[in-house]
C-alpha cells in the first residue's frame, strides 16, 4: 500500500488526520497463502524498516522445531524465509497471538495497530489501549508509525451498545472453557457491536478474559467489550454506556451456556478421539506448569496427538523450569509459533502441499475459538470441555 492509499483509506472512514501509534503487532505472513512469503521477502528486500516496536503474529510452522508438527518439508522451508525477512525490517520474531504475555503493553488510551482478533479485543478492552482490526494495514502502520484517527481510536465508538447480565452458576465461572462459551453466546448476538457484561464476580483471571475476548471476536466480530468494575473504561455500567443507560438487556443463563457446549460438541462421551489441543490463545508459563504437573509420570494414549501451543519465549522458560521435559515424557508436545488452525492441517493446505488429509478425526479442546474454526478448516469432529477433561481424554484416547 502506498502512502496515498493509506490516506484514502482513512478518508473513506471519515478520518481527518493520521495519528502517531506506539506499537504494532504485525500480520502472520504464512506459507499457506499463495505468494505471501515471497511478497514479504520482497518487501523486506526493498529496504523498509519499522519505526515503532513491532511484534509478529502466528505462522503456520514451529520455526525452531518444524518436525514436531509434521509439517510438509516444502512448506516448512518456505515458511523459514520469513524470519530473516522480518529481522531485516526490525520486526521482533515473537510469532504469537498473545504478545501481551511477552510484555508488550502500551499505555491506557494510546493508539496502536494490531492484527489477531483475540489480541486486538484484549488490548482494547482489558488494557484500554486503542486499536482497530488492523489487517494488512498494519504493514504500513509499522513502517510509518501512523494510523488514521478512526474507528475504535475515537471515544464515541467505544460506548457500550448492549447490556448482558450474567446469571450463571458461580462454580461454572471457575473454568476457562466457560468463558469461551460465554463469549461465543454474546458474540453471536452482538455481531460487531460493543457488549457490556455485568457479572457479580470481579476477581477475574487474565486467562478468562482472554478466552472471553477470543470467542467474542470469532463468534461475532467484537473488537471491544466492557465489564463494569473490571475493565478500565467501565468503572460502572453507566460509564460503559457513556452515561446513557440502555432500556433493554439480555440475561445469560446456564441454558444459554449449555447450548454453546452442544453447538461445539459433536463427539459422544466415550468415543475415540485423536487430537487434544490446549493453548488457544497461546498459553502462559503458569498454564504450561499446570499441564506439566497433570501429565507427570503418565502417558498420552496411542494414536492421540496432544499439543500445548505457546510462544517461543515461554517455551524456553518452560524448558528451563523442567515443564517441557515432563510434557514430552508423557508423549505430548509444546508447540510454538503456530496452532492447529494456523498450521498445514487445513484441508486446503494439505492438498496443496501433498498430504492427502489433515489426518485428524476428532479434536478435544478447551477453547471456543479453536473449535469455531477446526470443524470447517480441518473438517474434524469437535468437543469443548474443561482442561482436566481434555487431559484425561488425551490419556485415555476417549472423550471423558
Ligand atoms: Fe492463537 Fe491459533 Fe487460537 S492463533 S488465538 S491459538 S486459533
Amino acid at each position: 500500500m502506498s502512502p496515498i492509499n493509506f490516506i484514502q483509506f482513512g478518508e473513506a472512514f471519515g478520518a481527518d488526520r493520521l495519528v502517531d501509534i506506539m506499537y504494532c503487532h504485525y500480520p502472520a505472513e504464512m506459507g499457506i497463502y499463495e505468494g505471501m512469503v515471497e511478497d514479504a521477502v520482497d518487501y523486506a528486500n526493498s529496504g523498509v524498516k519499522v519505526k515503532i516496536p513491532t511484534t509478529s503474529s502466528t505462522l503456520c510452522s514451529d520455526l525452531e522445531k518444524p518436525y514436531i508438527t509434521e509439517i510438509p518439508e516444502k512448506l516448512a522451508e518456505l515458511q523459514s524465509k520469513i524470519e530473516p525477512a522480518h529481522r531485516k525490517m526490525g520486526i521482533l520474531e515473537t510469532y504469537t497471538c498473545t504478545p501481551q504475555l511477552l510484555g508488550f503493553i502500551p499505555p491506557f488510551g494510546s493508539y496502536n495497530a494490531l492484527v489477531e482478533s483475540s489480541a486486538i479485543i484484549y488490548y482494547n478492552s482489558v488494557l484500554g489501549a486503542r486499536t482497530n482490526r488492523g489487517g494488512m494495514f498494519t504493514r504500513f502502520s509499522a513502517v510509518t508509525g501512523k494510523y488514521p484517527l478512526m474507528g475504535y481510536l475515537l471515544d464515541e465508538n467505544r460506548k457500550g451498545t448492549h447490556l448482558f447480565k450474567v446469571k450463571i452458576s458461580p462454580d461454572r465461572l471457575m473454568n476457562y472453557d466457560m468463558w469461551c462459551a460465554l463469549g461465543f453466546h454474546i458474540g453471536t448476538i452482538v455481531g460487531s457491536d460493543v457488549p457490556v457484561i455485568e457479572i457479580r464476580e470481579k476477581n477475574l483471571k487474565q486467562e478468562w478474559l482472554l478466552g472471553l475476548g477470543s470467542t467474542l471476536a470469532t463468534a461475532g466480530s467484537v473488537t471491544l467489550f466492557h465489564i463494569p468494575g473490571v475493565t478500565p473504561e467501565a468503572r460502572t455500567t453507566k460509564e460503559a454506556f457513556h452515561a446513557e443507560i440502555p432500556s433493554d438487556y439480555y440475561e445469560v443463563t446456564d441454558n444459554d451456556i449449555d447450548a454453546i457446549y452442544k453447538k461445539l460438541t459433536n463427539i459422544d462421551k466415550g468415543e475415540i478421539i485423536d487430537f487434544v489441543n490446549l493453548g488457544c490463545p497461546h498459553y502462559n508459563l503458569e498454564q504450561i506448569r499446570y499441564v506439566a504437573e497433570k501429565l507427570e509420570g503418565k502417558k498420552i494414549a496411542d494414536g492421540v496427538r496432544c499439543w500445548i501451543c505457546t510462544n517461543r519465549m515461554t517455551r524456553k522458560q518452560a524448558e528451563y523450569s523442567g515443564f517441557v521435559e515432563k510434557i514430552e515424557e508423557a508423549g505430548a508436545k509444546v508447540v510454538t509459533d503456530t496452532c492447529p488452525v494456523e498450521s498445514h492441517m487445513r484441508i486446503s493446505t494439505c492438498k496443496e502441499f501433498g498430504l492427502k488429509t489433515p489426518n485428524v478425526d476428532a479434536m478435544v479442546c478447551n477453547s471456543g475459538k479453536m473449535l469455531r474454526y477446526v470443524g470447517d478448516l480441518i473438517g474434524c469432529k469437535t468437543a469443548l470441555t474443561n482442561i482436566d477433561k481434555c487431559i484425561e481424554s488425551a490419556l485415555t484416547g476417549r472423550l471423558v
